[in-house]
């Protein structure tokens, strides 16, 4: 089904022959939607924008669904959309809010690389945006009908098992007791141990060849050091609510046999060389040549990345690849789309897309960390915001916090501000949600209610119509840009026009048709408050 916006841009389409552009109108006697169309083609024929844009009025067939068309300063064209036909969408939506979220065109194959914290170290913060903006995207595509494949990258391989694995065996430690901090503490310890004795540092380096020869015994270690990762990471997943699960893990792990693979293919078809002993990759436009083998022999992050884009595509049949990892590690991921394009890895019609993300800044406008100068737990975090309200509430402010300005903006966390039930906070959006519920809940009470959005007299009703309409696009926006901060905007934007609505308009105090309708109005948009804040990964309590 098409939207509405998308139904008028079609229309005048039909007749501009180009896009038209809608844009939502600046100001109400502007109309709903305004575009320049006439303008853009009186500039390409060296005519008058007025002329074009009266002859584009006389054609455009509009009839059924807006009022008469108006022409406004040097040529724009006004649309206002009948009362009738927003009435009508207006109940649309409230039979089947997601209606109108449904992807255009075909459905793809979506696989999203998030959260990837690393074996026996605590999610920080870069984990908290990675996993809360990931868990958006995989709602969102979902929502719209493509087929999602989360992919945790979880760093469970490497040469820091070798020392990890070293300290155990000295300090004689049961792993499977350990929770993930204590595992934290024996990775600080087995590292200033690698530091400070060569003896152990060689011992360490065995032991890594031990673990990639599977070495039952040491594999074991290393299972139960995954083990008890897990248990921490899952843990701070149901905390934050987020759709991640154990089926969606896909560490680095299970790409170690496929590492010598992807070396021999690279080198056989003359992609890679040996260069210095390591086996690299020079692309145009980077400084650096990427390293598939270095010169000890070794497998590193970018094999890794490289056998997880074969596995994706070859395996998993994905047509698109979003990866959301921090922007310092942008010239990793460019590096390796490029060398996968080379490869054909990466076919023409599959795209992969690194999106980044900024920093979350202290109160001093610094990289958020703690007195001792240490990366910020994620746990410590939702301990913060949860200090300052309730855990539903807390998590709210943290997401809406994370999603709601440009991804790769840097954001402060100020607990305080993000938890405020004003300004352009989750939870403002929550308790919008919740007045309306309470609205509803009264009006039940008192035997009314509203089926059908029927009479939209009112500027502050119509407004609120005219943004339901909106939603499904807004829904596609998202999926399309990976721009979550559209989706809050727009949900902010609508939490206000009901508010102006409530004081413009009477609810319960109103009678007959007006009443009904305008109950089903509210309803509606909690239906649609409810289901964007879900898009968001954000819970909508029904009171507050
Ligand atoms: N474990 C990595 C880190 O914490 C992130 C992995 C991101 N995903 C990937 N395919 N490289 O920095």
């Amino acid at each position: 089904m098409l939207s509405l916006p998308s139904l008028l841009s079609e229309r005048v389409q039909a007749v501009a022959g180009i896009d038209p552009e809608l844009r939502p109108a600046t100001r109400p006697q502007f109309g709903h939607y305004q575009t320049n169309v006439a303008l853009r083609l009186a500039n390409a024929e060296g005519t008058k924008p007025r002329d074009v844009a009266a002859r584009l009025v006389e054609q455009i067939d509009l009839g059924d669904l807006c009022e008469p068309l108006e022409i406004a300063g040097p040529g724009f064209i006004n649309l206002r959309i009948r009362t009738d036909v927003l009435a009508r969408v207006a109940t649309q939506v409230l039979t089947e809010p997601s209606s109108g979220i449904s992807a255009a065109g075909q459905p793809r194959t979506v696989v999203i690389d998030y959260s990837s914290p690393n074996v026996a170290k605590q999610m920080h913060v870069g984990h908290l945006r990675s996993t809360i903006i990931g868990d958006c995207f995989t709602r969102v595509l979902r929502a719209q009908g493509h087929t999602v494949i989360p992919q945790n990258h979880i760093g469970d391989w490497g040469r820091q098992f070798g020392m990890l694995v070293e300290q155990i065996l000295e300090e004689g430690i049961d792993v499977a007791a350990l929770d993930l901090p204590a595992a934290e503490e024996l990775y600080q310890r087995a590292n200033g141990h690698l530091q400070s004795s060569e003896e152990f540092a060689d011992r360490a380096r065995e032991r890594v060849v031990m673990l990639q020869a599977g070495d039952a015994a040491t594999r074991t270690l290393w299972q139960q050091l995954i083990d008890v990762s897990l248990a921490g990471f899952n843990a701070t997943y149901k905390r934050m609510n987020v759709l991640l699960t154990n089926a969606d893990l896909a560490g680095e792990s299970i790409y170690n046999d496929d590492l010598a693979v992807v070396a021999a293919d690279l080198e056989d078809r003359g992609i890679a060389v040996v260069d210095g002993g390591a086996l690299v990759v020079f692309v145009e436009g980077f400084t650096a040549p990427a390293i598939i083998r270095n010169a000890a022999g070794g497998f590193g992050y970018t094999c890794t990345d490289l056998a997880a884009v074969r596995h994706r595509v070859g395996d998993l049949h994905a047509d698109r690849m979003i990866y959301v990892v921090g922007a310092p590690q942008a010239h990793h991921f460019e590096q390796v789309f490029a060398v996968a394009r080379l490869a054909g890895y990466l076919p023409d019609g599959v795209s992969a897309e690194h999106v980044g993300f900024g920093q979350v800044l202290g109160a001093d406008g610094k990289k958020f960390s703690t007195r001792e100068g240490t990366a910020v737990t994620l746990n410590s975090l939702l301990d913060a915001a949860e200090s300052e309200a309730a855990p539903a509430i807390a998590l709210a402010a943290i997401k809406y916090a994370d999603l709601s300005s440009g991804l790769q903006k840097d954001y402060t966390f100020d607990a305080e501000r993000m938890v405020a039930t004003t300004g352009d906070t989750g939870p403002y959006l929550q308790y919008a949600h919740a007045r309306a519920n309470q609205i509803l809940r009264k009006a039940e009470a008192e035997g009314f209610a509203g089926d059908a959005v029927t009479v939209l007299a009112e500027p502050a009703e119509q407004q609120v119509a005219l943004l339901l309409s909106r939603f499904g696009e807004v829904v596609a926006a998202v999926g399309e840009t990976l721009q979550p901060h559209r989706l809050c905007g727009y949900l902010y934007e609508l939490a206000g026009a009901l508010s102006s609505f409530y004081e413009q308009c009477p609810v319960l105090k109103s009678e007959g048709e007006v009443r009904s309708s305008r109950l089903a109005l509210c309803e509606a948009t909690r239906k649609v408050l409810a289901t964007g804040l879900d898009l968001l990964g954000i819970e909508a309590p029904e009171r507050m």
